[in-house]
């Protein structure tokens, strides 16, 4: 729920058309209008689509009037609004929004004093359930996906102000346990007084898994080692932890590289909550038996497995607890699982029964999945090494900052920095371009994985985003303008409005106005490929500006000797920006 919405344009738009609309028309005041940005200036800068679909709709309630009607009457009863210059009804009753140059330049102007004003929104408690690898088994790219979407969407909701809990809801508990507590104490019997040199889990893992499918009596012993486990038993309790924490090492070293917060609350922590909620279920007489299984179903849906007929309990189990827990002790408003596609079904299945046991009803409370397509490898098929394992991240992020030292090689910059600036560069390159790379594809769908395409500084990559970075940031340097001298400038601004004569500066004020609407539609989606179109715009919009206008003395003072023009007395702002424009078009 927005309260303010800060510099936005098109959503403002949205709720000030909606208010005309619903006030013309109250039957309709839940049907939503359609605004879009224009392609062609002539048409303004957003179009109001909805006259038509309006007059259909009043149509079919037996009222007969024209969409262009429609349309002038929307116009006549908007509330007055200081962004918008003009409207005209054109065509079959699109309405033209032609945006208010002096409320863009006062705009930018304020921008330019206080920061962008982030809109106010109603706060939520969040919880975002992210990345979530598996002890004992390698952290994969669709871990990775989920990491960088995870990181990113809680990044944003904490930007807007909300309360947020980054919880890394990994796989540590299950039956699987059993088998490596037992190979733990064959392998290191004096694992209990000194940490065993276990560093290739993986390894463990398959030696453990072999002697389980072929070995009756280690099965047996597998199976009591895990209820000792459950029942917390101080040495298995220590072997496991011995375990787990081998994979929390690699975890934290990948999340060290990319910077990404996280909180651990496995599957374990849920443990006694899980009994309590079988003894729940129980009580409310809601669970079936089935072949020994303890089933949780409603109607014709798949059911949950709440208890295995070993008495083990399952993914199904230790996420109903998570979903009750993060309701009731979190207190959150809203849960986001970040979990690849292919578990939807899963996911589908435990919110439902979360809403018919009564723990929350979705108009109240927002529990959903934000899924993700598969990683794929050049050859279009699953993300594999040539020996067909699963990629070990570790060994990405080494091969992406290889690929980045090269890259920065062949741009000569390590002639021109220290191998500490030089090793900053390329790491902030390397993993900039990863999480870019992921950002930038739609995220619902399949990508493809490529270094190549990912470190290009040319199109929508991070290496051309930090380019444009670096560059702004050394025209901030060069001009040794001080954050004083802006404040002075901007207040010296007759009514503040800041002339933005040349069209190619007028073009990059609007799309720094468009930031607040990305982030609003960004935050409506979680579609981070769209933020990633915006930024990639203001970096094309600011690299045309750039090069068509000159925005730091030294540049015009080279320029007028080059053009062969006298010095110009930079203190004169008239003469400046008349120099600004002469330089961007030499013709006039
Ligand atoms: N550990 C799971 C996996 O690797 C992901 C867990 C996602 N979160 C959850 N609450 N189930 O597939």
């Amino acid at each position: 729920i927005v309260k303010d919405f800060g510099s936005s344009l098109l959503y403002m738009l949205r709720a000030l058309f909606s208010e005309s609309v619903s006030k013309l028309y109250p039957e309709l005041s839940s049907t939503p209008v359609l605004i879009t940005e224009t392609q062609q200036i002539k048409f303004g800068d957003y179009q109001f689509n909805s006259s038509m679909s309006i007059a259909k709709k009043l149509e079919q309630n037996g009222q007969k009037i024209s969409p262009q009607e429609v349309a002038r009457e929307i116009v006549e009863n908007l509330p007055k609004c200081d962004r918008i210059e003009k409207m005209e009804v054109a065509g079959p009753g699109f309405i033209n929004i032609f945006l208010s140059k002096n409320w863009i330049a006062a705009s930018i102007a304020n921008i330019a004093l206080k920061g962008i004003e982030i809109p106010v929104i109603e706060k939520r408690r969040v919880v975002v359930d992210f990345s979530s690898p598996n002890i004992a088994k390698q952290m994969h790219v669709g871990h990775l996906r989920s990491t960088i979407i995870g990181d990113s969407i809680s990044r944003l909701l904490t930007y807007v102000g909300f309360d947020v809990l980054r919880l890394n809801h990994i796989g540590d508990w299950g039956t699987q346990f059993g088998m490596l507590i037992a190979h733990l104490q064959d392998c290191f019997p004096n694992f209990i007084n000194e940490v065993p040199p276990v560093s290739d889990l993986q390894a463990f893992y398959k030696e453990s898994k072999k002697r389980f499918d072929e070995d009756e009596a280690f099965k047996a012993r597998a199976y009591q080692c895990v209820t000792k486990l459950q029942s917390f038993d101080p040495d298995f309790v220590k072997a496991w932890q011995i375990i787990c924490d081998v994979s929390r090492k690699d975890f934290n070293q990948i999340y060290d590289r990319l910077d990404i917060n996280i909180v651990e609350r496995g599957e374990s922590f849920y443990q006694k909550y899980m009994i309590d909620l079988v003894e729940e279920l129980e009580q409310l007489g809601v669970l079936e038996l089935d072949e020994g299984r303890k089933i949780l179903r409603f109607g014709e849906e798949v059911p949950l497995t709440v208890v295995k007929s070993d008495g083990g309990f399952t993914y199904d189990t230790s996420d109903l607890a998570a979903l009750k827990y993060r309701l009731y002790v979190d207190k959150a408003d809203w849960i986001i699982y970040v979990v690849d596609a292919g578990q939807s079904l899963h996911f589908e299945l435990i919110y439902a029964a979360g809403q018919k046991l009564g723990w929350y009803s979705p108009t109240e409370k927002r529990v959903e999945l934000v899924s993700f397509g598969l990683v794929l490898g050049e050859d279009k098929k699953k993300f594999k090494t040539r020996s067909g394992d699963t990629v070990r991240l570790t060994d990405l992020l080494d091969e992406g900052v290889k690929r980045a030292e090269i890259k920065l090689q062949e741009k000569e910059r390590d002639k021109v920095m220290i191998s500490e600036e030089l090793a900053l560069a390329r790491d902030a390159v390397a993993y900039g371009c990863v999480k870019y790379a992921d950002l930038s594809q739609t995220r619902t769908q399949d990508y493809v994985f490529s270094f190549d395409r990912m470190l290009d500084d040319r199109g929508n990559t991070a290496v051309y985003l930090l380019y444009a970075f670096a560059r702004i940031k050394s025209i901030c340097r060069n001009s040794e303008v001080s954050e004083e001298d802006i404040q002075n400038y901007v207040n010296s601004l007759p009514d503040g409005i800041l002339p933005l004569e040349h069209k190619s500066e007028f073009r990059l004020a609007k799309t720094i106005l468009k930031f607040t609407d990305c982030i609003l539609n960004t935050l409506d989606n979680f579609l981070f490929h769209q933020l990633c179109d915006y930024v990639y715009s203001l970096a094309t919009t600011f690299h045309d500006f750039y090069n068509e206008c000159y925005v730091i003395h030294k540049d015009l003072d080279e320029i007028c000797r080059q053009f062969g023009m006298l010095q110009l007395d930079l203190s004169d702002a008239d003469a400046l920006s008349t120099a600004c424009i002469y330089l961007a078009d030499p013709h006039k």
